[in-house]
């Protein structure tokens, strides 16, 4: 593997795996146009592109200059929320972003692709642990989104000889090489929580006690930055070894309910912050789990990274952005 192209590698997932496929010795190029990520959190050893995926003069600008053996595409919007008020700003920054990015790969002759999909493309789920034959139910635009994306995919191999892999992941979180999650505004139960222990929010608010988990709180599947970009690196490796495309659950396989990443935030940061508890939110599903046979079982992927090393290396990250905000 010589060099890859990162689009949203400016961002949380991406910066992170611009870190990674660097540590590997590979040749990275960045292209991100920062509407949500930050050119702080890219490597300087990384090539940056400013550029955005609309627009796709800056796309052919970037193939013209290099020759790529893969590209991995992190760029999106991923708020749920804002996707069910604004659908039109998912679809066309989503999916005819992508369009254009792959559009733009095959003309240049670059067929290696790996898609950040996501959880959301199943549901409500039917079964738990969630396996990759559940059917795909998605309740949003933003998990519509994404589930077009994988149509497009499908299309495109069968078309113009393009391989993928699309990697689902389950709650992305923890931090590492110096960098970590810098979303604004933030919505992940981890850094809200973090936040609220660094006295940067007054409280952290639990949406439904009632749901039928262990505490009545809701259960999700939280898996660290760097098992993704390990999954991406093989997903890479495999599309350079092998021509065919591949769909993959990304994640821990544990289930955490709200309360318990409340508890271990509290016990690691030693700070006892205030809870407020409410009702149920409309569409959150009581509990996601990610079946990760499948990618275990093809390529020997298994999570490294447990909570406390997760929510460890966000609190120190977290401490880093306060002061990075404060300057
Ligand atoms: N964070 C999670 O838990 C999670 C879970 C499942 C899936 N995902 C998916 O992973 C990917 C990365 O998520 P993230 O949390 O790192 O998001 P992020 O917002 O931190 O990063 C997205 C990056 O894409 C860039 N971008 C967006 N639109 C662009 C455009 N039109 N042109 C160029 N650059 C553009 C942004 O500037 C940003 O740097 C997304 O596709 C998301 O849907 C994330």
């Amino acid at each position: 593997m010589s060099r890859v192209l990162i689009v949203g590698g400016a961002g949380y997932i991406g910066s992170h795996n611009v870190k990674f496929f660097l540590e590997k010795g590979v040749e990275v190029v960045v292209f991100d146009n920062l509407c949500l990520g930050h050119q702080e959190n890219v490597d300087s050893r990384a090539s940056f592109f400013k550029g955005d995926l609309m627009n796709v003069d800056d796309l052919n600008a970037v193939f013209e200059q290099y020759s790529f053996d893969a590209v991995l595409h992190f760029a999106a919007f991923s708020q749920v929320g804002e996707s069910v008020k604004n659908p039109v700003k998912y679809y066309y920054n989503n999916v005819v972003g992508t369009l254009n990015l792959l559009d733009t790969m095959i003309k240049h002759d670059v067929k290696r692709f790996v898609l950040s999909s996501t959880a959301a493309t199943y549901g409500e789920p039917k079964e738990i642990p969630i396996t990759e034959q559940c059917p795909t139910e998605p309740v949003n635009p933003y998990g519509k989104t994404k589930l077009v994306i994988e149509g497009i995919l499908k299309d495109f191999e069968a078309a113009y000889g393009l391989h993928y892999v699309s990697l689902r992941y389950f709650n992305a979180c923890g931090a590492e090489y110096g960098i970590g999650e810098w979303h604004d505004p933030e919505s992940h139960l981890i850094p809200l929580v973090l936040q609220t222990a660094l006295g940067e929010r007054s409280s952290i608010s639990v949406f439904g006690t009632d749901y039928p988990t262990r505490d009545g709180t809701c259960v999700r599947d939280y898996i660290h930055i760097v098992d993704l970009a390990s999954a991406h690196y093989m997903a890479v490796e495999h599309l350079l070894s092998h021509a065919e495309s591949r769909l993959y659950n990304l994640g821990s396989g544990n289930g955490f309910t709200v309360k318990e990443i409340i508890d271990t935030c509290k016990e690691i940061t030693g700070v006892d912050f205030k809870v407020e508890y409410g009702p149920r939110r409309e569409g959150d599903p009581a509990t996601l789990i990610a079946s990760h046979d499948k990618i275990k079982k093809d390529w020997g992927w298994t999570p490294k990274y447990d909570l406390h090393m997760i929510i460890s290396g966000a609190f120190e990250w977290h401490k880093k952005l306060k002061e990075l905000k404060s300057s």
